[in-house]
């Protein structure tokens, strides 16, 4: 992904065909830090955006999972608050590489 198709303060949602699988992430730009996690919350499975593909912040910028609002640090995927039940989304290692991003296959432990 080049960094100029991510604005500063962007959530976005990525659809990523590998191989036959198909995987849904979501990337978040904070000035010059991007992170990368599974569009899959740890409560019920459910992706994190609303129908229309929108991803919603709380005030202090934590990322709300639209189903039944958990709440995610922005910055490491961990639960902050809601029925994530103390799980945290599953991170996907970036790596800035000249003018783009590179987002890799997630880490699963
Ligand atoms: S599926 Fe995300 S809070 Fe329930």
């Amino acid at each position: 992904m080049r960094k100029s198709d991510l604005a500063d303060g962007q959530i976005l949602g990525l659809d990523v065909t590998e191989g036959r699988a198909q995987r849904r992430l979501i990337v978040i730009r904070r000035g010059d830090e991007v992170t990368a996690f599974e569009n899959r919350c740890p409560h019920a499975g459910w992706p994190l955006d609303t129908f229309d593909g929108r991803f919603l912040s709380s005030e202090t910028g934590g990322l709300i999972c639209a189903a039944h609002m958990a709440v995610f640090d922005p910055k490491t995927g961990a639960c902050l608050g809601g029925p994530g039940q103390g799980r945290g989304l599953t991170p996907v290692p970036v790596q800035a590489e000249g003018d783009s991003w590179l987002i890799g296959p997630a880490t699963r432990a």
